[in-house]
């Protein structure tokens, strides 16, 4: 079973000699327990929460490139009500909905060369949240001295991504190892979507509709592939992630990692490393045959009860980007009720068995003090654990693990899938530990 190097200690337990309220019954009956509650300094995303204000300290993604078109578009993230737009000359911003002149919603505002103009009194305001105009009083220099509040955004690899953290801390942009110097005929290929996923995407990724860490918690929960993925209904994936794994947990630098094996009938042993890095991103590895590295994902809370999740994956230049769920198990004809995943019944999630059932299963918000972990949740709880060390640092006024301002900074992707021979040297596949 799992090596673990780490102990399952972070989430709190039920204590009877703390817990005045809570009496036992020997046998366990549900009469005297105690109110169940969440591990605030995990779930929470808002301004000033501890939690809130250490994924403002990295830049997080809120939309395509592709969606942001000649309309503003609205966009909740970290419980924060925004404004996005491009301008006519290509450039992109981030505001406060409400015109700071009288209030009106800049979701109505008319798209210009150099910003958006608020249609009230037609105050125009650039990118950055300088008023361009009052027009209504052309000579009045009072425009020079306000700005709208705004958010700094970046483009890169079709995702927009803002900073939502204080400006002095802003770090810079990271690269990325797996997509520095990718050959001619690859492409990087973003997924996801300020709106929510429907369709195939919707049946893996799952909804948004509860807390982010429900989500975010299963990137470093190898064994429910096995059973969720492979046992309650069927092989959900592919037939080499039903075999139970052999799985290590360990710390990177700048999140927590597991290596997964599984020996193949032929002796070989199939490698599955996958890997999260603080404080909101997972790099994993597919879920198809193919071997080779991962991509990075991001899970972004919208608010306590909802979240979005953006992809970027190196692909062939071309290819569908979903052409690799054919060889997946649960996008097979025969599986599921065979209608569109919104269309689900309760009779069709209780036959058919997703991790959107089993994550928002547990609650619009998980119970963290009802839970009882055990070896095979070592990596979510290392995951937990590094969190809320990491805010605590921001709290107590020290960056966060990570982060850089003046000298490179770079993501490390080692996670991917590889084929081994049995003394684990690599045959084919990524060995992202040789980076
Ligand atoms: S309310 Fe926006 S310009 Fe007056
Ligand atoms: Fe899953």
């Amino acid at each position: 079973m799992a090596q673990n190097t780490e102990t399952t200690n972070s989430t709190s337990t039920k204590d009877a000699s703390t817990n005045p309220q809570f009496s036992p019954d020997p046998n366990g009956r549900l009469y005297g327990r105690p109110s169940a509650s969440h591990d605030q300094k995990l779930i929470q995303s808002a301004p000033a929460t501890t939690g809130g204000e250490l994924l403002r300290r990295y830049w997080q993604p809120i939309a395509r490139s592709d969606e942001v078109k000649d309309l503003p578009i609205a966009i909740t993230i970290l419980h924060e009500d925004l404004v996005l737009f491009r301008d006519k000359n290509g450039q992109c911003g981030l505001v406060y909905p409400r015109c700071m002149h009288r209030g009106t919603n800049l979701i109505y505002g008319k798209i210009e060369a150099n910003g958006i103009r608020c249609p009230y009194h037609g105050w125009l305001f650039d990118s950055q949240g300088r008023c361009l105009e009052m027009p209504c009083e052309p000579e009045n220099t009072y425009k020079d001295k306000i700005r709208q509040p705004w958010y700094p955004l970046e483009e890169h690899y079709g995702l927009v991504f803002t900073y939502m953290g204080p400006a002095e801390k802003q770090p810079l942009f990271p690269r990325i190892s797996v997509f520095e110097n990718i050959s001619e005929d690859k492409e990087v290929i973003a997924t996801g979507s300020y709106q929510a996923p429907s369709g195939r995407q919707a049946l893996l990724a799952g909804y948004q509709d509860y807390n982010w860490w429900q989500f975010y918690d299963n990137f470093m929960d190898p064994f429910h592939v096995y059973a969720l993925h492979s046992s309650i209904n069927g092989v959900q994936f592919v037939d080499i992630l039903k075999i139970l794994p052999k799985v290590k947990f360990e710390y990177t630098d700048d999140g927590v990692r597991t290596i997964q094996h599984r020996t193949l009938e032929d002796g070989r042993v199939h490698q599955r490393l996958s890997q999260t890095v603080m404080p909101n991103m997972n790099c994993t590895a597919s879920v198809g045959n193919d071997l080779g590295p991962a991509g990075v994902s991001w899970t972004v809370p919208v608010n306590d009860t909802s979240f979005r999740f953006f992809s970027l994956q190196a692909q062939t230049k071309g290819a569908n980007p979903l052409s690799n769920f054919e060889e997946i198990g649960m996008f097979k004809p025969g599986w599921g009720p065979g209608i569109d995943f919104d269309d689900w019944t309760l009779q069709d999630h209780q036959k058919w068995q997703t991790d959107y059932v089993t994550q928002k299963g547990q609650g619009d918000i998980n119970l963290h003090s009802d839970e009882h972990l055990t070896p095979i949740d070592t990596a979510t709880a290392m995951l937990r654990r590094l969190f809320k060390k990491q805010a605590d640092k921001v709290a107590n006024g020290e960056d966060p693990v990570g982060v850089r301002f003046d000298e490179p900074y770079l993501i490390k992707v080692m996670a991917g899938n590889s084929v081994l021979n049995t003394s684990l040297e690599l045959i084919d596949g990524y060995d992202g530990r040789t980076l």
